[in-house]
Protein backbone atom coordinates (compact mmCIF):
# COMPACT_ATOMS: atom_id res chain seq x y z
CA UNK A 1 0.00 0.00 0.00
CA UNK A 2 1.45 3.76 -0.41
CA UNK A 3 2.14 5.82 2.19
CA UNK A 4 0.66 8.47 3.51
CA UNK A 5 -0.50 12.33 2.25
CA UNK A 6 2.32 13.60 4.93
CA UNK A 7 4.61 11.25 3.71
CA UNK A 8 4.88 9.70 0.16
CA UNK A 9 6.61 6.66 0.38
CA UNK A 10 8.90 6.32 -2.45
CA UNK A 11 8.35 4.31 -5.66
CA UNK A 12 10.54 1.06 -6.17
CA UNK A 13 11.67 0.53 -9.65
CA UNK A 14 13.31 -3.10 -10.27
CA UNK A 15 14.96 -2.51 -14.37
CA UNK A 16 14.35 -5.08 -16.78
CA UNK A 17 16.97 -6.12 -18.99
CA UNK A 18 18.82 -3.54 -20.13
CA UNK A 19 17.33 -1.08 -18.03
CA UNK A 20 20.61 -0.30 -15.72
CA UNK A 21 19.74 3.10 -14.38
CA UNK A 22 17.14 5.56 -14.15
CA UNK A 23 17.99 8.51 -11.70
CA UNK A 24 20.34 10.59 -13.12
CA UNK A 25 20.84 13.83 -11.08
CA UNK A 26 21.23 13.82 -7.40
CA UNK A 27 21.50 10.28 -6.71
CA UNK A 28 22.63 7.94 -3.52
CA UNK A 29 23.93 4.24 -3.89
CA UNK A 30 22.66 2.38 -0.53
CA UNK A 31 24.01 -0.83 0.01
CA UNK A 32 21.19 -2.78 1.71
CA UNK A 33 22.02 -6.09 3.51
CA UNK A 34 19.12 -8.28 3.82
CA UNK A 35 18.52 -11.47 5.79
CA UNK A 36 18.14 -12.90 2.58
CA UNK A 37 21.46 -12.41 1.13
CA UNK A 38 22.64 -9.79 -1.50
CA UNK A 39 19.83 -8.08 -3.29
CA UNK A 40 21.02 -8.02 -7.66
CA UNK A 41 23.03 -4.67 -6.81
CA UNK A 42 23.01 -1.61 -4.79
CA UNK A 43 19.90 0.40 -4.66
CA UNK A 44 20.11 3.80 -6.02
CA UNK A 45 17.63 6.26 -4.10
CA UNK A 46 16.72 10.10 -5.53
CA UNK A 47 13.96 12.15 -6.52
CA UNK A 48 11.63 12.43 -10.13
CA UNK A 49 10.33 15.87 -10.21
CA UNK A 50 10.33 15.67 -6.25
CA UNK A 51 8.99 12.46 -6.10
CA UNK A 52 11.11 9.87 -4.14
CA UNK A 53 12.27 6.83 -6.05
CA UNK A 54 14.06 3.70 -5.40
CA UNK A 55 15.83 2.37 -8.70
CA UNK A 56 17.22 -1.68 -8.38
CA UNK A 57 18.53 -3.43 -11.68
CA UNK A 58 16.84 -6.80 -11.19
CA UNK A 59 20.06 -8.76 -13.29
CA UNK A 60 22.41 -6.15 -11.46
CA UNK A 61 24.54 -3.72 -13.78
CA UNK A 62 26.15 -5.47 -16.83
CA UNK A 63 23.75 -8.56 -16.47
CA UNK A 64 25.10 -10.50 -13.81
CA UNK A 65 22.45 -12.52 -12.26
CA UNK A 66 20.79 -14.47 -14.74
CA UNK A 67 16.94 -14.98 -14.30
CA UNK A 68 17.02 -18.10 -11.93
CA UNK A 69 19.63 -17.24 -10.03
CA UNK A 70 18.33 -13.35 -8.76
CA UNK A 71 17.47 -13.44 -5.50
CA UNK A 72 14.01 -12.35 -5.50
CA UNK A 73 13.76 -12.31 -1.78
CA UNK A 74 16.45 -10.08 -0.83
CA UNK A 75 15.75 -7.69 -4.17
CA UNK A 76 11.92 -7.16 -2.80
CA UNK A 77 13.11 -7.34 1.52
CA UNK A 78 15.35 -4.36 0.22
CA UNK A 79 13.25 -2.11 -1.29
CA UNK A 80 10.79 -2.30 1.53
CA UNK A 81 13.51 -1.43 4.10
CA UNK A 82 14.37 1.61 2.30
CA UNK A 83 10.52 2.32 2.75
CA UNK A 84 8.79 1.09 -0.27
CA UNK A 85 5.28 0.54 -0.78
CA UNK A 86 4.56 0.48 -4.94
CA UNK A 87 6.66 -1.25 -7.31
CA UNK A 88 6.67 -0.77 -11.16
CA UNK A 89 8.73 -3.79 -12.36
CA UNK A 90 9.73 -3.41 -16.15
CA UNK A 91 10.68 -6.93 -17.90
CA UNK A 92 10.97 -7.95 -21.31
CA UNK A 93 8.47 -10.08 -22.62
CA UNK A 94 7.80 -12.38 -25.58
CA UNK A 95 4.76 -12.29 -27.41
CA UNK A 96 2.36 -15.09 -27.45
CA UNK A 97 -0.01 -13.21 -29.82
CA UNK A 98 0.55 -12.10 -33.51
CA UNK A 99 -1.01 -8.98 -32.93
CA UNK A 100 1.57 -7.19 -30.17
CA UNK A 101 4.70 -7.17 -32.00
CA UNK A 102 8.25 -6.57 -30.86
CA UNK A 103 8.07 -2.64 -29.47
CA UNK A 104 4.60 -3.02 -27.94
CA UNK A 105 4.32 -2.18 -24.19
CA UNK A 106 1.55 -4.53 -22.19
CA UNK A 107 0.06 -4.03 -18.64
CA UNK A 108 -0.59 -7.50 -17.78
CA UNK A 109 -3.46 -7.95 -15.21
CA UNK A 110 -2.33 -11.68 -15.01
CA UNK A 111 0.08 -14.48 -14.64
CA UNK A 112 1.01 -18.10 -15.13
CA UNK A 113 3.66 -19.38 -12.55
CA UNK A 114 5.86 -22.37 -14.33
CA UNK A 115 8.78 -21.53 -12.63
CA UNK A 116 9.62 -24.67 -10.29
CA UNK A 117 12.52 -24.71 -7.50
CA UNK A 118 12.80 -21.11 -7.11
CA UNK A 119 12.20 -20.00 -3.31
CA UNK A 120 8.80 -17.75 -3.78
CA UNK A 121 7.98 -16.85 0.04
CA UNK A 122 9.02 -15.20 3.13
CA UNK A 123 7.06 -17.91 5.26
CA UNK A 124 8.85 -20.72 6.30
CA UNK A 125 6.64 -21.58 9.15
CA UNK A 126 3.27 -21.52 10.21
CA UNK A 127 0.17 -20.80 8.14
CA UNK A 128 0.54 -17.63 5.75
CA UNK A 129 -1.33 -17.62 2.15
CA UNK A 130 -1.45 -14.06 0.86
CA UNK A 131 -4.39 -13.39 -1.67
CA UNK A 132 -3.01 -14.04 -5.21
CA UNK A 133 -6.17 -13.83 -7.22
CA UNK A 134 -5.40 -10.47 -8.90
CA UNK A 135 -1.56 -10.19 -8.71
CA UNK A 136 -0.84 -7.25 -9.52
CA UNK A 137 -2.19 -3.55 -8.52
CA UNK A 138 -5.26 -2.10 -10.72
CA UNK A 139 -4.45 1.63 -9.48
CA UNK A 140 -0.61 1.45 -10.41
CA UNK A 141 -1.80 0.24 -13.51
CA UNK A 142 -4.30 3.05 -14.01
CA UNK A 143 -1.54 5.30 -13.63
CA UNK A 144 0.91 3.95 -15.79
CA UNK A 145 -2.10 4.20 -18.61
CA UNK A 146 -2.70 7.75 -17.97
CA UNK A 147 1.01 8.55 -18.38
CA UNK A 148 0.78 6.48 -21.77
CA UNK A 149 -1.90 8.47 -22.85
CA UNK A 150 -0.30 11.98 -21.91
CA UNK A 151 3.31 10.69 -23.91
CA UNK A 152 0.92 9.53 -26.26
CA UNK A 153 2.53 6.33 -26.09
CA UNK A 154 0.50 3.12 -27.16
CA UNK A 155 0.01 0.55 -24.19
CA UNK A 156 -1.86 -2.68 -24.30
CA UNK A 157 -4.35 -2.44 -20.99
CA UNK A 158 -3.92 -6.19 -19.31
CA UNK A 159 -2.45 -9.34 -20.36
CA UNK A 160 -1.42 -12.75 -19.02
CA UNK A 161 2.31 -13.64 -18.25
CA UNK A 162 3.54 -16.99 -18.10
CA UNK A 163 6.56 -17.25 -16.25
CA UNK A 164 9.49 -19.72 -17.39
CA UNK A 165 12.36 -21.01 -15.76
CA UNK A 166 14.78 -20.53 -18.65
CA UNK A 167 17.66 -19.45 -19.07
CA UNK A 168 16.66 -21.45 -22.02
CA UNK A 169 13.62 -20.18 -24.51
CA UNK A 170 10.45 -22.25 -24.82
CA UNK A 171 10.46 -25.01 -27.60
CA UNK A 172 7.81 -24.69 -30.27
CA UNK A 173 5.76 -26.82 -28.98
CA UNK A 174 5.69 -24.94 -25.26
CA UNK A 175 5.04 -21.95 -27.06
CA UNK A 176 2.46 -22.83 -29.16
CA UNK A 177 0.38 -24.65 -26.04
CA UNK A 178 1.01 -21.51 -23.95
CA UNK A 179 -0.60 -19.67 -26.55
CA UNK A 180 -3.55 -22.26 -26.75
CA UNK A 181 -4.18 -21.71 -23.25
CA UNK A 182 -5.11 -17.96 -23.67
CA UNK A 183 -1.76 -16.59 -22.31
CA UNK A 184 -0.85 -13.43 -23.97
CA UNK A 185 3.27 -12.95 -22.87
CA UNK A 186 6.14 -15.73 -21.77
CA UNK A 187 8.73 -13.60 -19.63
CA UNK A 188 11.35 -15.74 -17.08
CA UNK A 189 11.42 -13.25 -13.99
CA UNK A 190 7.71 -12.04 -13.40
CA UNK A 191 7.92 -15.10 -10.72
CA UNK A 192 8.22 -14.89 -7.79
CA UNK A 193 8.76 -11.49 -8.00
CA UNK A 194 5.00 -10.40 -7.64
CA UNK A 195 4.32 -13.02 -4.76
CA UNK A 196 7.22 -11.69 -2.51
CA UNK A 197 5.86 -8.40 -3.36
CA UNK A 198 2.14 -9.28 -2.27
CA UNK A 199 3.95 -10.96 0.73
CA UNK A 200 5.47 -7.54 1.61
CA UNK A 201 2.24 -5.70 0.89
CA UNK A 202 3.99 -4.02 -2.06
CA UNK A 203 1.92 -2.80 -4.80
CA UNK A 204 3.23 -4.22 -8.01
CA UNK A 205 3.04 -4.02 -11.14
CA UNK A 206 4.87 -4.90 -14.44
CA UNK A 207 5.64 -2.76 -17.81
CA UNK A 208 5.99 -5.26 -20.36
CA UNK A 209 8.12 -4.84 -23.29
CA UNK A 210 7.61 -6.96 -25.86
CA UNK A 211 10.84 -8.11 -27.34
CA UNK A 212 9.80 -11.00 -29.59
CA UNK A 213 7.46 -13.53 -30.78
CA UNK A 214 8.49 -16.44 -28.80
CA UNK A 215 8.54 -19.63 -30.45
CA UNK A 216 5.09 -20.04 -31.49
CA UNK A 217 3.24 -17.49 -33.78
CA UNK A 218 5.23 -17.74 -37.42
CA UNK A 219 6.59 -21.38 -38.93
CA UNK A 220 9.74 -21.09 -38.28
CA UNK A 221 9.61 -17.93 -35.94
CA UNK A 222 12.64 -18.45 -33.23
CA UNK A 223 13.98 -15.99 -30.56
CA UNK A 224 17.46 -15.25 -30.37
CA UNK A 225 19.13 -13.25 -26.81
CA UNK A 226 20.33 -10.74 -29.01
CA UNK A 227 16.88 -9.59 -30.38
CA UNK A 228 15.70 -9.38 -27.20
CA UNK A 229 18.59 -6.88 -25.71
CA UNK A 230 18.39 -5.39 -29.29
CA UNK A 231 14.65 -4.74 -28.98
CA UNK A 232 14.84 -3.68 -25.54
CA UNK A 233 17.42 -1.36 -25.71
CA UNK A 234 15.62 0.37 -29.03
CA UNK A 235 12.76 0.76 -26.63
CA UNK A 236 14.35 2.04 -23.36
CA UNK A 237 14.13 6.23 -24.48
CA UNK A 238 10.08 5.01 -24.28
CA UNK A 239 10.10 2.89 -21.07
CA UNK A 240 12.33 5.51 -19.17
CA UNK A 241 9.68 8.18 -20.19
CA UNK A 242 6.74 5.52 -19.47
CA UNK A 243 8.49 5.55 -15.86
CA UNK A 244 9.32 8.82 -15.22
CA UNK A 245 5.98 10.39 -16.02
CA UNK A 246 3.95 7.75 -14.10
CA UNK A 247 6.23 8.75 -11.03
CA UNK A 248 5.27 11.64 -9.53
CA UNK A 249 1.66 10.50 -9.65
CA UNK A 250 1.78 6.75 -8.04
CA UNK A 251 3.91 8.94 -4.81
CA UNK A 252 0.94 10.54 -4.56
CA UNK A 253 -1.58 7.64 -4.36
CA UNK A 254 -2.46 7.47 -0.46
CA UNK A 255 -3.91 3.59 1.13
CA UNK A 256 -7.29 4.85 0.42
CA UNK A 257 -7.20 5.38 -2.92
CA UNK A 258 -5.44 2.09 -3.46
CA UNK A 259 -7.71 -0.63 -4.90
CA UNK A 260 -5.23 -3.66 -3.54
CA UNK A 261 -6.61 -5.84 -1.29
CA UNK A 262 -5.84 -5.58 2.48
CA UNK A 263 -3.66 -8.33 2.04
CA UNK A 264 -2.18 -7.87 5.19
CA UNK A 265 -5.54 -7.79 7.39
CA UNK A 266 -4.30 -10.48 10.11
CA UNK A 267 -0.73 -11.09 8.86
CA UNK A 268 1.98 -10.28 10.59
CA UNK A 269 5.21 -9.95 8.68
CA UNK A 270 7.90 -12.22 10.21
CA UNK A 271 10.41 -9.42 9.51
CA UNK A 272 11.64 -6.18 11.24
CA UNK A 273 11.12 -3.62 8.63
CA UNK A 274 11.23 -0.09 9.60
N1 LIG B 1 12.01 -12.47 -22.35
C1 LIG B 1 11.94 -11.83 -23.52
N2 LIG B 1 11.50 -12.65 -24.50
C2 LIG B 1 11.29 -13.85 -23.92
C3 LIG B 1 10.83 -15.09 -24.38
N3 LIG B 1 10.50 -15.28 -25.66
N4 LIG B 1 10.74 -16.10 -23.50
C4 LIG B 1 11.06 -15.92 -22.21
N5 LIG B 1 11.50 -14.76 -21.71
C5 LIG B 1 11.60 -13.73 -22.55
Amino acid sequence: MPGTEDAPAPLGVIGGSGLYSLLDADVEEILVETPYGDPSDVLVRGRVDGAPVVFLPRHGRGHRHPPHRINYRANLWALRYLGVRQVIAPCAVGSLRPESGPGAFVLPHQVVDRTSGRVGTYFDTGAVHVPFADPYCPGLRETLLKSAATLDLPVVDGGTTVVIDGPRFASRAESQWYAAQGWSLINMTAQPEATLARELALCYQPVALVTDHDAGTAPGESVTQTEVFRIFADNLTHLRALILTAAPTATTRTREDCPCPDTHHGITLPLTLP
